[in-house]
């Protein structure tokens, strides 16, 4: 087998991914790819720099400078930097969500953020959570998984996100947003939402974090250890 292997979790949004992902790398000991976050440090840039982000043309510009790079602490807490400049905090801001739906639809930045993700995530062995990595990034990820659950049930965890956050947000609100952020992610052309044919289904509706995690860590040490011997 070869060294270097591949975990793919892709799902719609608040469906667990991030946390899911990151548990999986961490009882692996391989990094943790946020794709999002390399999506959301674009529409950051975007939004500094003042561009005209409704038409691809605006945005070719800064494709070719986008100065995104990524490292891991000591946690494997994957860090995102814009020029230099540590933006992990910024890029979570809700201006940032509620803005970048048709920017991530643009071919031409979908190709640019794939061609950046396939280099990091060849580096080492490492679990990449997103939209399109079974599908596109990395079809022959050697695991796949997609996560599932219902748009009230991610909307529950979304308050509870913000709630914790000290941020009251209404629950029928949130299931809207969700289920508008989903037809989005679904319907572009582009890297759209899919589960791949060969990935396994995930609903995590009933299940804790725990146990998403655990589910997938085990799948993938019954395959590592079945290859070693
Ligand atoms: O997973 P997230 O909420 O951080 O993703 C932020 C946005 O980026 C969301 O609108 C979907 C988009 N995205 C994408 O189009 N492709 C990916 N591989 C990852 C995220």
């Amino acid at each position: 087998m070869s060294p270097v292997y591949q975990i793919a979790i892709d799902g719609p949004a608040a469906s667990g991914k991030s946390t899911t992902a990151r548990g999986v790398a961490q009882a692996l000991g391989i990094r943790y790819l946020d794709t999002g976050a390399m999506y959301r440090a674009f529409m950051l840039r975007l939004l500094e720099a003042g561009a005209d982000y409704g038409r691809e043309e605006g945005v070719a510009p800064w494709l070719e400078q986008h100065g995104i790079s990524l490292d891991w602490d000591e946690e494997g807490t994957q860090r995102v930097y814009l020029s230099g400049e540590d933006v992990s905090g910024k890029i979570r801001e809700n201006r940032i969500s509620t803005t970048m739906g048709p920017v991530c639809a643009m071919p031409s930045v979908r190709e640019t953020m794939v061609r950046l993700q396939r280099r990091i995530g060849s580096e080492g062995s490492c679990v990449i959570d997103g939209r399109d990595i079974g599908t596109v990034v990395f079809p022959d990820a050697l695991f796949k998984f997609f996560l599932v659950a219902s748009s009230r049930e991610r909307a529950r965890r979304r308050q509870l996100e913000l709630e914790e956050r000290g941020q009251a947000a209404d629950l029928e609100q949130l299931v809207r947003e969700l289920e508008e952020r989903d037809r989005r992610d679904r319907e572009r052309s582009a890297g759209p939402l899919r589960q791949a044919e060969d990935a396994r289904l995930l609903d995590t509706g009933g299940l804790t974090i725990r146990q998403q995690i655990q589910a997938i860590v085990d799948v993938v040490r019954e395959r590592l250890r079945a290859e070693e011997t």
